[in-house]
């Protein structure tokens, strides 16, 4: 147990990783503005590129109990430094984080811990406005 909250979620759900393949498993857990705390694992699959990050899992769960607002989020892995989530799971942070200053900490299983917020992640990311040319 730590005092963070979202960090014993990842932790545990961290668990029930599916990843035969990699070996590697990842935890994820986010907070929603409600207070709500959802979680995900990575899941991989024989066909590699059809696995899933442990951060799309808990976007999944959080928008299949119908919460679409990230609060704050924490990732773990058993990984010498804090794991960043990849790029592809910054841009799906994106799309739901309440804003820019959203908290990511990313935790080792020995206790390190990196925090940045979203916008830090991922600079100039792409947005709808980017498709509106008037
Ligand atoms: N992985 C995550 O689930 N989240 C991250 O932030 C980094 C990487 C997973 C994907 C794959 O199952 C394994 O870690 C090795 O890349």
């Amino acid at each position: 147990m730590t005092d963070n909250p979202l960090i014993d979620t990842a932790k545990a759900v961290r668990e029930n990783a599916h990843a035969p393949y990699s070996n590697f498993k990842v935890g994820a857990a986010l907070r929603t503005a409600s207070g709500a705390i959802h979680a995900g694992c990575n899941v991989e699959n024989v066909a590699y590129p059809e696995g899933t990050c442990a951060e799309a899992g808990a976007i999944a769960a959080m928008a299949a109990a119908g919460e679409y607002g990230i609060a704050e989020v924490a990732v773990i892995a058993d990984s010498p430094a804090p794991v960043p989530p990849c790029g592809g799971c910054r841009q799906k942070l994106k799309e739901f984080a309440m804003d820019g200053d959203v908290k990511v900490t990313m935790a080792t299983m020995d206790g390190a811990i990196k925090v940045m917020t979203v916008s830090e992640l991922l600079p100039g990311a792409f947005s709808a406005d980017h498709m509106e040319k008037d």
